[in-house]
């Protein structure tokens, strides 16, 4: 049912930084920073030839990776995203096999405009997994 992995976040405490590590260190193409307000982030995708990483600092007081964070004040991995071609099918079958989506368990439109959900991280290893509706 999955498909392709469209990105790995990464949230940091200094994006400039993480984007100098990224460009400068790594050779990596960094896209220019961009402010999610409705999503309380700023975040960066890198772009590597099979995937993309999304480097993701907090924006404004209420972010919702303040907590992480706080947690883990060098940053840290914060979630996979799999592409699936129908979210609400694959949201139902998940829901049927006894996993957790998280919020109101309706899709909402993530960083890329597209509709995302996440799911609950105890449902799969330890690990907060995104799910993304791609057209292919
Ligand atoms: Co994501």
């Amino acid at each position: 049912m999955i498909g392709r992995l469209n990105h790995v976040a990464i949230v940091v405490p200094d994006l400039d930084a993480a984007v100098r590590t990224y460009r400068d260190g790594l050779g990596a193409a960094v896209s220019p920073p961009e402010d999610l307000p409705e999503h309380g982030v700023t975040v960066v995708f890198v772009t590597l030839p099979n995937s993309k990483v999304e480097l993701v600092a907090p924006l404004g007081e209420t972010s919702p990776v303040a907590s992480f964070l706080d947690r883990n004040p060098a940053g840290g991995m914060h979630h996979i995203c799999f592409e699936v071609a129908d979210l609400g099918a694959a949201r139902d079958r998940l829901v049927a096999e006894g996993m957790r989506v998280l919020g109101s368990g309706e899709p909402k439109l993530g960083a890329h405009g597209l509709p995302v959900l996440f799911l609950h991280p105890k449902d799969l290893h330890g690990t907060l997994v995104e799910l993304e509706e791609v057209a292919r």
